[in-house]
């Protein structure tokens, strides 16, 4: 499976964002009322030859046309051609039990069942207002329209207190999920659980947009190693490089018995 077939999604994903007050399409009208505003205000005073204030209205929404159609990318494309790219770099064997914390509709889950013909692909949430439309009827919904039903699990839970068993998977995926933990203890359970359920040799991939130097820390307590961080750049960018998305990566240590070999 090529990452270029992993991007070819065949589901309806959603949008990402904070819906609990105001639904989707009430945050996509409130944004294009401010941007048709502007855009008014800056013709009237290009027409009232007041330059000065013509070129600050300009400016401002041309910045604004900018960060949406950066968000709205991301939300819709960016993520899934950047989580193909580190699925495919991954090199899973197809076997392996993976769990994705905070799964919503299945945008990095499903592609990581596509990858794993031979093992199973977990989800847990809570399906919060993060993301629009978010319900397990509509990640099974895609996971039958991806040709993946059949090896995806899903679970109502909170990734603050996993329902599963001490090392129960190879990997541990999350994708901007974490940080919506409103608190640190929160988060930092979340960064425990995700290491109680590993396997000894398995690994962590976690992807968000705040935070991500805390889960790191957080992991080197916990004496993982291979630890990194990096930006994932513009196509995972919410609205411009001020708000970027980093990717942590982890493994837990072996086991190795006595006089013998670390377990694969
Ligand atoms: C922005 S969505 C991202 C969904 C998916 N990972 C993706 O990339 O498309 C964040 C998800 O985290 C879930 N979530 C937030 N807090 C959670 C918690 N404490 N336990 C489980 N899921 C949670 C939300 O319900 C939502 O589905």
């Amino acid at each position: 499976m090529s990452s270029a077939d992993l991007r070819r999604r065949r589901g309806d994903y959603g949008f990402d964002g904070d819906f609990r007050l105001v639904p989707a399409g009430g945050v996509a009208t409130i944004f294009g009322v401010i941007w048709a505003a502007l855009a008014a205000f800056t013709g009237f005073e290009i027409a009232a030859g007041r330059p000065v204030w013509a070129v600050i209205a300009g400016l401002i929404t041309v910045w604004l046309s900018l960060a949406i159609v950066s968000y709205v990318f991301t939300t819709r494309v960016g993520k899934f051609e950047v989580w193909a790219r580190l699925l495919g770099e991954f090199g899973l064997r197809g076997d392996e039990d993976l769990l994705d914390l905070g799964c919503g509709r299945g945008a990095v889950l499903l592609a990581a069942a596509e990858l794993l013909p031979e093992g199973r692909a977990v989800g847990v949430d809570l399906w919060r207002a993060d993301q629009s439309g978010n319900a397990p009827e509509a990640t099974l919904r895609n996971a039958e329209r991806e040709g993946v039903a059949a090896r995806v699990e899903l679970h109502s839970g909170d990734m603050t207190s996993l329902p599963f068993d001490d090392r129960s998977f190879d990997v541990v995926v999350s994708s901007i999920a974490i940080h919506n933990i409103p608190t640190a203890a929160g988060r930092q359970a979340a960064i425990d659980e995700a290491v109680r359920v590993l396997r000894p040799g398995g690994r962590i991939l976690i992807a968000d947009l705040a935070r991500t130097d805390a889960y790191l820390a957080r992991l080197r307590f916990h004496g993982l190693t291979g630890t990194g961080r990096r930006n994932l750049g513009w196509r995972f960018w919410w609205g411009g490089p001020w708000a970027p998305t980093h990717v942590v990566t982890a493994r837990a240590k072996q086991v190795v018995p006595a006089g013998g070999e670390p377990t694969p």
